[in-house]
Order: structure tokens, then C-alpha cells, then sequence
């Protein structure tokens, strides 16, 4: 008897809990939407009756019929398994504070959500775990009450205008493991006690306003995998105790005011991804770099690192990416640099590196982009070895001293340069034919050279060039009518040569150019009329013989 009653006692509570929603809930619920006035999702049109366990993105918990999740994510993946972007515009609701038994809120990437964290948040969502809010235009600053949620492990709310200084009390986020709040406007330093988290995996607050220094005792973060603090304004060194971030993957301390040397490294050996370029790092670079084994991408380049680039950088097997361009390194490029069999990309530009070249460059079989210009490298001929490494496709050896023609053996990556910069050299003689048979190349630098003769017809054949550069030469003739063939042409600059006769009407043609100098030549005659020659700025076209019209000065009839 007893047992029938608590029988319909219980199914009479579960047809409550599924029909029926918590009127705090209710409450809740119809005030957020309230507050948005347009979805392109059409979810929250589901939401009407009482039922709102039965509403699109809600979640119940079964015994207490509470809700526990609001998941509106804009970008998801419809019933029919379409994947949707979608929208929102409107305020949050501080009602949503009334859904006391919330464990997670998804409302990322909807990108018209405005309004603020409510202050209360910490207070009334105790059990939150969960709160992500990115990609959206909330502002504000974080309210101190959200240190309180200790159940909060994924903290998201990176891409919106939160301003302000982060919480002090931000360490009491015991079981935090993901704290990404990227691309705000966050000031201020980063609170001593952010190194608390001891269960923190990711830690990204790049692209804000951030200030002051490193917490020195930023190595206490044990479980840290990912740690971006890059485009802020941080100032003195990086701490000692970085070394300690045994597990650690990621760690990009990129554009700040960073000073100091760059610390001993030894333990960090699951480290993939390291940039410290764009600060005012001095000294050299560590022998101890040659611990990180797990290097990947590095780039230290910007930096005002000296001496000589360290021998043991040859034993970091997995590299395949790195910057070392605009500092003061000297020396020679060591040897072992032929050992890095997985490398991809070397940049050592802008910094005073000698030659001669390590032969052992020669085993560089992946190597695709190699720049190696201004420095002291004298390479008055270049090593036949360089240009014909097989993967090169990109090769930046401006002011290397280089004399004499092009060198004809790079027809041999005929089928793969992509990209070739010689300019501010001593190259002299014609441009040669060549050159177009470098079908892929993109981008053409012979600046700042002696070169003579005339532009040669077959560059015409180059259908991917973009960019060409062959300024302060000594080229002359006409401009051939042909270079208008090149409609993937962007960047054309051919000033302070010996060109002459009149800009081919053809030039017209260009519907791609968006940076065009012809000025000091011999050219003459009207500048053809029509875009995009007319948008040009005169300095394009000044100090010639005698061009006149549009943006010139009109043709006298
Ligand atoms: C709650 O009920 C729904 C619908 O009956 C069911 O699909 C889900 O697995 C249940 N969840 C739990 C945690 O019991
Ligand atoms: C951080 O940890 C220290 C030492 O364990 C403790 O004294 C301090 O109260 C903690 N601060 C916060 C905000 O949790
Ligand atoms: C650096 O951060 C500022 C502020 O968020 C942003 O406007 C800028 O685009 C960022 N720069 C880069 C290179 O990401
Ligand atoms: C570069 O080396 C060549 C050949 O050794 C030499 O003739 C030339 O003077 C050097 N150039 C410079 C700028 O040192
Ligand atoms: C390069 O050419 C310039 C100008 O002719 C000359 O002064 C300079 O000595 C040359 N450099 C080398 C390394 O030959
Ligand atoms: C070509 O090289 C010169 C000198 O190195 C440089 O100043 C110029 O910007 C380069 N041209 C282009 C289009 O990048
Ligand atoms: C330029 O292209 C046109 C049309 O495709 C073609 O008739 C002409 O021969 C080309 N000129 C040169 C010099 O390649």
C-alpha cells in the first residue's frame, strides 16, 4: 500500500520534473531571451511553453529537474549534422544568475552578445564549471565575485572588450584548467597568486594591455601546457623558474618589453613552440637551448641577442622553424646546423653573421625558405651546393655581397622557387631569358643591383608574379607591352632606372596592381587614362622626361 503511494509519488515527481521547469528557472530562461532580439539560429524559438528542459540547448538534470547547462554555442552542428554559424544580438540577461544549479554556459562565438558578466555571478552559480563567452562584444571588467567559483575548470572569454585588471584573487580558482582570455583589453599586472592554479593546463592572455612583470615564480605552474602572454606590455625579465614547466608545450612571451637574457633552460623538454621575438632580450643564446629537444617553431628574432649563434642548436632534432633575423649575432653559422634534417624554414637576416657558409648546410634536403641577408656573409659567388638544395623555394640573399650575373644554376628550382630576393648586391650584366622558365616564382627582388639591358620577354611567362622589384638599376628601353600579360602583377616598382618611351596603353590592363613607382626614368608622353594608372599618387610618376596627365599635370594640347 505505502509502497504504491511512493510508486505514484515518484512518477508523479518525474512527470513534474520533464514537463515542468523550476520557476527560478523559468524566470531565468525568459529573461535571457527577452533580451535578444534577433537569433539566426532560430533555437530560442523553441523556447516557449514550460517545459524548458525540452528547449533547444537546455539541459536538466533528471532528479532535480534544475537546469544545469545552457549550451548555445554560434558555431555547432545541427540535428540534421550541418555545421551552422550562427548569431545573436542582444544583452545578457543578469537574470541568468536566477539558474542557481548551472554547471556550464556556452554562449561563444554568437558575436552580438553584449552586456556584462553579472557581479553576483560567484555567489549565486556555485556549481558553474564551465563558463564560455568568447568571440562575442562583452564588456566590463570581471567581476571579483567570479573568484569564488571553485568548481570552475574552463574559464573562456577571449575575443570580447572586458577591460580593467584581473582579480586578485584570481589564484582561489582551484580547479581552473583552462583560463584563456585572449584579445580584450585587460590592464594592470598579473596577480601574484595566478601561480595558486596548480591545475592549470592553458593560460592565454595574449593581445592585451597587461603590464608589469613575469610573477617570478611563474615555474609553479606544474601542469602548464600552453602559456601565451605575447603582445602585451610586460616589462623585466623572464623568471628563472620558466625552466620548471616540466610539461609544457607552448610558450609564446612574444612583442612585450621583455629585458634580460634568455634563462638557463634544461628541464622543459616537451617544449614545441617557443617565440620570445619583439622584445629587448641581451646576451647570447644559451648553450642550454640545446636541451629543449623537443623544439619545433623558435623564433627569437628582434631581440638585441649577440655573439655567436650556439653550436648545440644541432641537436634539436624536430625543429623545422627558426627566426633568429634583426638581432646582433656574429660569428659563423655553426656547422651542426646541417644536422637539423627536419628544418623547413632558417631566417638569420639582418644581424652580422661571417661567412664562409657550413657545408653542411649542403644535407638541408627540407629546407624550403632560406634567409641569410645583411649580414657580413661575403658570397661574391654563390656556392652551386646553396641553390641547388632540393626543397628550396624561397631564397632571400640580399646585400651578400654577391658579384658578377645571376647565377644560372638557379634554373635548377626552376620547379619550385617561389620566392627570390638578390637585391643590394653587385650583380651586373642583363636580366636572363631565363627567368621564365621560374614559373612558379611569386616574388622577384633584383633592387639595388647594376643590372643593364632590357626587361626580357619571357618574364611574361611568369602567370603567378606578384611582386616584382627591380628599382635602382640600370635598366633601359621601353616598357614592354607585354608585362600587362602579367594580370597577377600587384606590386610593380621600377623606379630610378634608365627606362624610356611611354607607358604602354596596355597597363590598363592590370586589374591586380595596388603599387606601382615608374618614377626617375626617361619616361615621356600621357599616362594612359583609366584606372588603374589614374590612382596611383604622382610620386609614381615623378622625376621622368616628360609624363603629363592624370594624376599629373595636364598634357599641354
Ligand atoms: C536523463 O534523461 C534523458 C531522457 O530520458 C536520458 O537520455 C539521459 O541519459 C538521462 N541522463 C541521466 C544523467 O540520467
Ligand atoms: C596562494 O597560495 C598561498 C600559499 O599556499 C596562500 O598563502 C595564499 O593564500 C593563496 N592565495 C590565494 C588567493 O589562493
Ligand atoms: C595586439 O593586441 C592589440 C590589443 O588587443 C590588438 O589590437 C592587435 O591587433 C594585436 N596585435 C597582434 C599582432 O596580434
Ligand atoms: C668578397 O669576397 C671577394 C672574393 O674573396 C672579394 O674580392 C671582395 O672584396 C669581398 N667583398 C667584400 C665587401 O668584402
Ligand atoms: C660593388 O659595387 C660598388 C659600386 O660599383 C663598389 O663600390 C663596390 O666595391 C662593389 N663591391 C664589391 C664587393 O665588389
Ligand atoms: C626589395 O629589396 C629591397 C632591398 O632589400 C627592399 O628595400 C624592398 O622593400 C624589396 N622590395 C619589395 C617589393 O619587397
Ligand atoms: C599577351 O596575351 C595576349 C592574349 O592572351 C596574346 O595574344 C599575346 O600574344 C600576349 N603577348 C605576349 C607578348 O605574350
Amino acid at each position: 500500500m505505502c509502497s504504491k503511494i511512493l510508486f505514484f509519488l515518484a512518477v508523479f515527481t518525474l512527470i513534474a520534473a520533464a514537463e515542468k521547469c523550476h520557476p527560478n528557472d523559468l524566470k531565468g530562461l525568459i529573461n535571457f531571451k527577452t533580451g535578444i532580439f534577433s537569433d539566426t539560429s532560430g533555437r530560442l524559438d523553441t523556447w516557449i511553453g514550460h517545459n524548458c528542459c525540452e528547449w533547444d540547448g537546455i539541459t536538466c538534470d533528471n532528479g532535480t529537474g534544475r537546469v544545469t547547462q545552457i549550451n548555445l554555442p554560434g558555431f555547432y552542428t545541427s540535428s540534421d549534422d550541418t555545421p551552422l554559424q550562427t548569431s545573436m544580438i542582444g544583452n545578457i540577461s543578469p537574470s541568468i544568475t536566477l539558474l542557481a544549479s548551472l554547471e556550464a554556459i556556452d554562449l561563444s562565438g554568437l558575436v552580438g552578445l553584449t552586456g556584462e558578466i553579472p557581479p553576483s555571478i560567484g555567489f549565486r552559480l556555485p556549481n558553474l564549471k564551465k563558463l564560455s563567452l568568447w568571440g562575442n562584444r562583452i564588456e566590463g571588467t570581471l567581476p571579483e565575485s567570479i573568484c569564488e567559483l571553485s568548481k570552475l575548470e574552463d574559464l573562456y572569454l577571449y575575443e570580447n572588450r572586458f577591460f580593467g585588471s584581473l582579480p586578485g584573487n584570481l589564484g582561489k580558482l582551484k580547479s581552473l584548467k583552462m583560463l584563456d582570455l585572449h584579445s580584450n583589453r585587460f590592464s594592470g599586472f598579473l596577480p601574484e597568486t595566478i601561480t595558486n592554479l596548480t591545475n592549470l593546463e592553458r593560460f592565454c592572455i595574449q593581445n592585451n594591455f597587461l603590464t608589469g612583470e613575469i610573477p617570478g615564480n611563474i615555474g609553479d605552474f606544474q601542469g602548464l601546457k600552453e602559456l601565451d602572454l605575447s603582445n602585451n606590455s610586460l616589462t623585466g625579465k623572464i623568471p628563472a623558474s620558466i625552466n620548471k614547466l616540466k610539461a609544457v608545450s607552448t610558450i609564446y612571451l612574444n612583442n612585450n618589453q621583455l629585458i634580460g637574457k634568455i634563462p638557463f633552460f634544461n628541464q622543459m623538454s616537451t617544449l614545441g613552440f617557443l617565440r620570445l621575438n619583439d622584445n629587448k632580450l641581451t646576451g647570447k643564446i644559451p648553450n642550454s637551448f640545446g636541451y629543449l629537444i623537443s623544439l619545433q617553431r623558435v623564433s627569437l628574432a628582434y631581440n638585441k641577442l649577440t655573439g655567436p649563434i650556439p653550436s648545440s642548436l644541432g641537436n634539436l632534432r624536430s625543429l623545422t622553424e627558426m627566426y633568429l633575423n634583426g638581432n646582433k649575432l656574429s660569428g659563423q653559422l655553426p656547422r651542426s646546423i646541417g644536422r637539423l634534417s627536419n628544418l623547413l624554414m632558417l631566417r638569420v637576416s639582418n644581424n652580422m653573421i661571417e661567412g664562409p657558409l657550413p657545408r653542411d648546410m649542403a644535407l638541408l634536403e627540407n629546407l624550403q625558405t632560406l634567409d641569410l641577408s645583411f649580414n657580413r656573409i661575403n658570397l661574391s659567388s654563390v656556392p652551386d651546393w646553396l641553390l641547388k638544395l632540393p626543397s628550396l623555394s624561397r631564397i632571400f640573399l640580399a646585400g651578400c655581397k654577391i658579384q658578377g650575373e645571376i647565377p644560372g644554376n638557379l634554373v635548377s628550382t626552376s620547379s619550385s622557387l617561389q620566392e627570390l630576393d638578390l637585391s643590394d648586391n653587385n650583380l651586373t650584366g642583363q636580366i636572363p631569358g631565363w627567368i621564365g622558365r621560374l614559373t612558379e616564382l611569386y616574388s622577384l627582388n633584383l633592387s639595388a643591383n647594376f643590372l643593364v639591358g632590357e626587361i626580357p620577354n619571357p618574364i611574361t611567362n611568369l602567370a603567378r608574379l606578384g611582386i616584382l622589384d627591380l628599382h635602382s638599376n640600370k635598366l633601359e628601353g621601353g616598357l614592354p607591352p607585354s608585362l600587362a600579360n602579367v594580370s597577377s602583377l600587384e606590386r610593380l616598382k621600377l623606379q630610378k632606372n634608365h627606362f624610356t618611351g611611354k607607358i604602354p596603353n596596355v597597363f590598363l590592363n592590370f586589374k591586380n596592381l595596388q603599387e606601382l613607382d615608374l618614377s626617375d626614368n626617361f619616361l615621356e608622353g600621357k599616362i594612359p587614362f583609366g584606372k588603374p594608372l589614374i590612382d596611383f599618387p604622382k610620386g609614381s610618376y615623378s622625376g621622368n622626361k616628360g609624363l603629363c596627365g592624370l594624376p599629373l599635370e595636364p598634357c599641354r594640347p
